[in-house]
Parts: structure tokens; C-alpha cells; sequence
């Protein structure tokens, strides 16, 4: 039996990263505003830098935090180079940029190459033909019909195509026979000013931005540095396979694997290789904003872009191979992969087998798009998930909130946010204190708040959990806390392992330089003890340091080939003695 091992080769400080998320509206309101807004502030996330901190966290990734009307929760910004009123000012950001920088947090921003609001001045401009704006967006007159009727140009469909769904379960739609599929909503929107179409890949309210046009190229690497030179240490890019088009505007194939039953979006009833990943396009806009971060004037820094891209396996790897010190995909596979032991294995041993040398690797538990980790694994499954990718090389990410072990909200429906309907469980305010009002997120009255809070998890507030040691948070910290320290964690490379148990995964980690050893072994059977062994252990004695179970273990000694007993949904973490 041949064992491999995926070395850690990147240079990159980035590759130890665990970054927290935060999504701004509904972290923390600073206690100093008067009066209170209802909604999260930079200064609100200055004031918590010490409990990201405390967590062990030594990156965050900010959502967006710039002017909007907010129709898409921040992700329709009105100017890419300020900050929304509503969360603070320029000076605000840049007193957060230096708290955390002093306490050895980093800071990417989430940056939105492929559309803006249409409130954008640009929009405004382009849609009047103003200043040379006129090809900033993606405009079309249409094909007129027989009795003067403007048609889009082709069929290319808007991601948020579920309000049409939700429709015609209301009844509306009636015109569609049973047997007929519900129509995605059109990328193309009629504009009575121009008097033409544009298109907008999400939300009608924002229009994609051009990117075959080097004027919008050069704005938005312009925007890029405007934050760069503020001093933030890299990027979040937003739905990046967006920007890449094909502007001879072919219609989209059909997807002939689509059935109404299993898929939740109509838009899925296409499949995507003019509209967005086209692969022509995307290569060559990728590798321009990868210059910018690798631009000498930014020599010294470590500089990092995370894409954010929902494409197949190989595709992605294509990005990822444009400039792995720079840049790489989103490893969302652990994410959608099955939650059983064969699923995440197959996922894990590929992911790090076609790691490419300099590439940072990553692990995503969740973000704010994705119904909370609880809601789809439940209490024990999320703390064997949080141990399962804390202890995997490369940058971990781990979104507001998880670290408390919350549960998707029951958002009542005239509270909601998103124009989709169906992201907002996972996105209410944090609960920093249940014995304060709002669970000490803000003091406003509670109707103002941006979403409500989720009183169902008040209980799971950071106050609470700090005081115990079983907690979830108390587990995320302990579990990070090793991450910093063993260098198997740190610098290890990902040995894939095989045990004798179909339900139990395991994975080592090892460092060449000081032989630092790990295994980490998942119990996935949910109402069942496991015996385990570990057929091809890179070695045999070690002792547990970590349970997501029980969290501290007093070293408890196991033989890995004689065998190892986990408890149901139960994962840990095993160091060679
Ligand atoms: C990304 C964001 C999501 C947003 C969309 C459009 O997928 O994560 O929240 O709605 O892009 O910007």
C-alpha cells in the first residue's frame, strides 16, 4: 500500500489562515451610537475585534459594507470606493484596518466585480448614453416582432429565478400547462429611458457591469487598489464566473438532466456557457485582477483573492492554475458533497491530490447564502463538521455565528430581506448577550432591526458559551488553538488514510521538518458507537487531543491498527506520541 501525501508547498502566510466571516448589518451595532440604528457598524466590529481574537481567528472577510440601496443585501453597491452612511464613514474602516492589523487579524473585503446597483452613477450615465458611458453595461435593442413587441436578445436567465417558482406555487402562472416547466426570470430588462434592454445575471436592480470594455476594466482594478491602498490584505471576489461572457450573445443549451422536481431554481433549467463561464473571457479578467494584487508596489505584502465561483470540478481547477500564489477558488465540494464518510473522502483525497504547488487550499463550512451549519447537520453534526475541516490545510473560513453552533431563524415573512426569499434565516443578528436587549447586538427597538433576532437561539449567546467548556464556541477555540500551535496543523502536508469502517473517515496531517503527526477520524453513523482502525496509519500510538464531543481529553492513549472507539457523531483529533 502506497501512501501519498499533499504537501503544503505555498510560501503563503495565508495558508494558516482562519478567516471569520462577518456580515455587517447583523454583527454588532457599536455601543457609543446614539441614537441606535438597529443594524451592525464598522465601529461595531472594531469594538468585537477581541472576541475574534479570543476565537483564535487570524483573518476576516467582510461582506459588503459599501453604499446600496440594499436590495441584495450590500451585494448592489451604488459606489465601490465608500462606505454605506448607514455602517460608518471612510475613517471608521480605516481605524478598523489598524485595530486589527495591530492585534494580527488581516483583512479581505468582499469585492463585486460584475455588476453594480443601477443606482451606480455609471448606470444613471450609461443608460442616458452620457460621457463615453455608453457601453459600461450590457445593453441590446432587442428583436421586435411582427406587432412591434421588443423581445430580449436571447435566453440567457437571471440567477434569482425562484420568485417565479414561488409564483406559480401561488397560483399565478396559470397560462403554463401542468406539464410545462416554470419559466426562469430573463436576464434581460427593458429600459424605458435607453429604450433598451440590459442584462443583470441577479437581481433587476443590478445590471452587469461590461467587462469587454477596458474603461469598466480599469475602474474596477481602480477600486481594487483604492481599497488595497487603504491597506486591506486581499479580496473576497463575488460570483467571478459572472464576468466571463460570451458577447456574440448565443442563446443557452437546455439542460436536458433538469427535472422541476429535484431542482429549487427554474434557472438551473439552462446550462451556463454563454452567459457566464466562458472560459475565453474569464481566464483573461481573472489573470488581470491577479496583476493587480501582484503589482510591485505591493511586493511586500501577502496579498490574497479567494473567487467565488459555482462551477464543475476541472473548470475551477482552470482558475485556480491562473495564479495560485495569488488567487484560488472556493473549495465549496465539502460543502455540497453528501454528509457521509465516502462522499467527503472522495471530495478531500481529489481536492488536495490536484492541489497545484503555490496554491493556498481552503474549507468551507458555510457562508451567508447557505442554510446555517445546524440546520443541515444538526448540533453534533456541526461540531463533527467544525473539527473535520479546522484540522485540513489551508485557509479555514468560518461565517458569523457558526462558532455558536446557530440555527437557521424563523424570519416571519414581512421581516424578510432577500429578493429571493430564502436567505435571511441564516443571516439575523448575533446574540452576544441574551440578558441584554436584542441579545446585545444593538439597543434599538426591536421593530427597527435590520432582521429580527432569532429568540429560539438566545440561549447560544457568547456570553453564555464562554462560561462553558463544552460549548460550541469553547470547542471552535480549543480546536483552533491546536490549529496555531502543533505544526502537523500548521505546516503539515494531508495524508489520505482508509479505515476498516464505511462509516468512519479518517485523514493525517504531517510535518515533515519536526515529524509532527496527526489523525483525525469522523464517526458518521449518527445513533451508533464505532470501533475503527486505521488500515494505513502513517503511525500507531498516539493519544486523543481533542473530541468534538467532550472537547478537552486528558490525552486518552489509543493503538490506531489495534482499533479506536468514537462515539455517535463524533470526531477527534489524535497526536503520535
Ligand atoms: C454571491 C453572493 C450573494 C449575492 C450574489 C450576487 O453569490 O454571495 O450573496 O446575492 O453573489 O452578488
Amino acid at each position: 500500500m502506497t501512501m501519498s501525501m499533499h504537501a503544503a508547498r505555498s510560501n503563503s502566510t495565508w495558508k494558516n489562515a482562519v478567516v471569520y466571516q462577518i456580515y455587517p448589518w447583523t454583527f454588532s451595532e457599536d455601543s457609543a451610537r446614539d441614537p441606535q440604528l438597529g443594524h451592525g457598524s464598522i465601529k461595531g466590529i472594531e469594538e468585537r475585534l477581541p472576541y475574534i481574537e479570543s476565537l483564535g481567528a487570524n483573518a476576516i472577510w467582510l461582506s459588503p459594507f459599501y453604499p446600496s440601496p440594499m436590495v441584495d443585501g450590500g451585494y448592489d453597491i451604488s459606489d465601490f470606493r465608500n462606505v454605506h452612511p448607514a455602517l460608518g464613514t471612510l475613517e471608521d474602516f480605516d481605524s478598523l484596518v489598524k485595530s486589527a492589523h495591530e492585534r494580527h487579524i488581516r483583512l479581505m473585503v468582499d469585492f463585486i466585480p460584475n455588476h453594480s446597483s443601477d443606482k451606480h452613477e455609471w448606470f444613471e450615465k450609461s443608460r442616458r448614453r452620457e460621457d463615453g458611458y455608453d457601453d459600461w453595461y450590457i445593453w441590446h435593442p432587442g428583436h421586435k416582432d411582427e406587432y412591434g413587441n421588443n423581445h430580449p436578445p436571447n435566453n440567457w436567465a437571471s440567477v434569482f429565478s425562484i420568485p417565479h417558482r414561488k409564483a406559480r406555487e401561488h397560483g399565478e402562472m396559470s397560462w403554463l400547462r401542468d406539464d410545462e416547466w416554470t419559466p426562469p426570470i430573463s436576464a434581460w430588462k427593458w429600459d424605458d429611458v435607453r429604450e433598451e434592454f440590459y442584462m443583470h445575471s441577479f437581481a433587476v436592480e443590478q445590471p452587469d457591469l461590461n467587462w469587454s470594455n477596458p474603461y469598466v476594466r480599469e475602474a474596477m482594478k481602480d477600486a481594487m487598489r483604492f481599497w488595497l491602498d487603504r491597506g486591506v490584505d486581499g479580496f473576497r471576489v463575488d460570483a467571478v464566473n459572472h464576468i466571463g461572457k460570451n458577447m456574440e450573445l448565443l442563446d443557452e443549451e437546455v439542460n436536458t438532466a433538469y427535472n422541476e422536481a429535484w431542482y429549487e431554481n427554474p434557472y438551473d433549467q439552462l446550462l451556463k456557457h454563454q452567459s457566464c463561464n466562458y472560459p475565453q473571457t474569464l481566464h483573461e479578467y481573472v489573470w488581470e485582477m491577479c496583476q493587480v494584487l501582484k503589482d510591485e508596489a505591493y511586493e511586500e505584502r501577502d496579498l490574497r483573492m479567494i473567487l467565488e465561483a459555482y462551477m464543475g470540478e476541472s473548470d475551477l481547477r482552470d482558475i485556480d492554475a491562473i495564479a495560485p500564489e495569488v488567487a484560488s477558488t472556493f473549495n465549496f465540494g465539502g460543502l455540497l458533497a453528501s454528509w457521509d464518510a465516502n462522499s467527503r473522502k472522495i471530495q478531500m483525497d481529489y481536492y488536495y491530490e490536484r492541489l497545484l504547488r503555490d496554491a493556498v487550499a481552503n474549507q468551507v463550512n458555510g457562508n451567508h447564502d447557505k442554510s446555517r451549519l445546524v440546520a443541515r447537520l444538526g448540533d453534533n453534526g456541526a461540531r463533527v463538521a467544525a473539527v473535520l475541516n479546522l484540522f485540513l490545510p489551508g485557509m479555514r473560513f468560518i461565517y458569523n455565528g457558526e462558532e455558536l453552533g446557530l440555527d437557521d431563524a424563523d424570519v416571519p415573512p414581512w421581516r424578510l430581506q432577500d429578493p429571493n426569499g430564502l436567505r435571511d434565516p441564516e443571516r439575523t443578528p448575533m446574540p452576544w448577550d441574551e440578558t441584554q436587549p436584542n441579545v446585545g447586538f444593538s439597543r434599538a427597538d426591536p421593530g427597527d432591526l435590520w432582521l429580527p433576532t432569532n429568540s429560539a437561539d438566545a440561549y447560544k449567546s457568547v456570553m453564555r458559551q464562554k462560561q462553558h467548556e463544552k460549548s460550541s464556541l469553547s470547542l471552535y477555540k480549543a480546536a483552533i488553538r491546536l490549529c496555531h500551535e502543533l505544526p502537523a496543523a500548521m505546516t503539515g502536508g494531508y495524508v489520505p488514510l482508509r479505515t476498516d469502517s464505511d462509516q468512519v473517515l479518517a485523514y493525517g496531517r504531517e510535518d515533515d521538518e519536526t515529524g509532527d503527526k496527526l489523525v483525525v477520524l469522523v464517526n458518521f453513523t449518527r445513533n451508533k458507537q464505532a470501533s475503527v482502525k486505521v488500515l494505513d496509519s502513517h503511525f500507531v500510538i498516539g493519544g486523543v487531543i481533542l473530541s468534538s464531543a467532550n472537547v478537552e481529553q486528558a490525552n486518552r492513549r489509543v493503538d490506531l491498527r489495534a482499533g479506536v472507539t468514537l462515539d455517535s457523531d463524533e470526531a477527534i483529533v489524535i497526536k503520535k506520541i
